[in-house]
């Protein structure tokens, strides 16, 4: 009875239980009614008087130890279930990884903002196009280059539905379909056929600008585009204007804004000339006044364009135009908006 009971000791000792219910079922196997206690309890009525003594504190010192070895066991599986079941609300949340706007969003919303305060509207126009309203009214001659294969994607031929190579082709919608004065800008996506390289793109982003009204002159241009250059990169910047040709501009004028690298000193960035090359712009000819049906004796304007991606690299000093298309999170994540 001795051995036996040493035997059971030893196996209670070794018991290992993983759950609640293993362990319930080790407090049944000993302690229930028709458990391993009470069957000894049961023996020890037969065991021999002069043994009682010896027997019955053993089979008690097992019932502790059982009992003792439950509560334990218990506090160990529960323990660890508390693990994987329990939040601790107090604890900080882990990190929201919020998004940010691509810069070319954030470059095209701040150009927006400073013309609508200058009371310009928003206009659009479509990516797929025809001849007239991206060349002909536009004051291209027939054999113009740009209305080259290589330049531009052509979708049909004859009559020619195309990709737009510049929103210059919304001024001509907006003439088309609004009352003067017009006073807008158009941003949008433009195509051409270019190989792709650090500096060129197939396809990018530009914002037009046309003002129409009467008496409106070179100098209303002037302010205005000098105006936006401050708002967009402060206001120590300066601007100045080149003689350059455009189809549907004349005068027509490149403008550059002194370099914010070496504040027009000269750096590899600005090539040594102190000024680094934004826009183009001029006053509207009166040939696409005339295409139309605006009265150029009556009414004069003028109209701008620039590449959005070049202004964001100006503003950014990103270099690569490819990084623009390309999506990498890593570069995005480093702009943050304040449109
Ligand atoms: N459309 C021209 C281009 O894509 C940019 C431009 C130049 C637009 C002069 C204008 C302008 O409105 O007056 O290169």
């Amino acid at each position: 009875m001795l051995q036996n009971i040493d035997r059971i000791l030893e196996e209670a000792r070794q018991f290992k239980a993983e759950t609640k219910e293993e362990v319930e079922q080790f407090r049944i196997k000993y302690l229930g009614k028709k458990g391993i206690l009470s069957g000894l309890f049961k023996d020890f009525k037969g065991v021999p008087s002069e043994q009682k003594r010896e027997v019955g504190l053993k089979i008690n010192q097992l019932k502790q130890y059982v009992a003792d070895r439950i509560d334990a066991l218990l506090a160990d599986v529960t323990e660890e279930s508390g693990n994987e079941k329990t939040v601790d609300l107090t604890l900080p949340g882990p990190p929201l990884r919020s998004g940010a706007r691509h810069p070319v969003s954030i470059v095209r919303n701040e150009i927006i903002s400073i013309f609508e305060r200058l009371g310009y509207t928003i206009s659009e126009g479509p990516e797929i196009e025809d001849d007239w309203h991206v060349f002909s009214s536009l004051n291209f001659p027939p054999e113009h280059p740009a209305r080259d294969m290589q330049d531009t994607f052509f979708i049909e031929k004859d009559p020619d539905i195309l990709l737009r190579t510049h929103t210059s082709s919304v001024q001509v919608r907006v003439m088309e379909k609004e009352s003067l004065p017009i006073r807008t800008i158009s941003p949008g996506r433009v195509f051409r056929n270019e190989a792709i390289s650090a500096r060129a793109h197939c396809i990018f982003h530009q914002v037009e600008g046309l003002y129409i009204d009467e008496n409106v002159s070179f100098a209303d241009l002037k302010q205005t585009l000098l105006y936006f250059a401050r708002e967009m990169f402060g206001k120590q910047v300066d601007i100045r204007l080149r003689p350059s040709y455009f189809p549907f501009t004349e005068p027509s004028a490149e403008m550059d804004i002194s370099c914010q690298i070496c504040g027009g000193k000269g750096c590899n960035v600005c090539k040594y000339t102190g000024w680094l090359e934004i826009l183009g712009c001029g006053m509207v000819d009166p040939n696409v006044l005339e295409f139309n049906h605006i009265d150029s004796d009556k009414y004069t304007g003028f109209a701008f364009g620039m590449g959005i991606e070049r202004v964001a690299m100006l503003k950014y000093q990103v270099r690569d135009l490819r990084l623009y298309f390309e999506n990498d999170i890593r570069f995005l994540e480093q702009f943050q908006a304040a449109y």
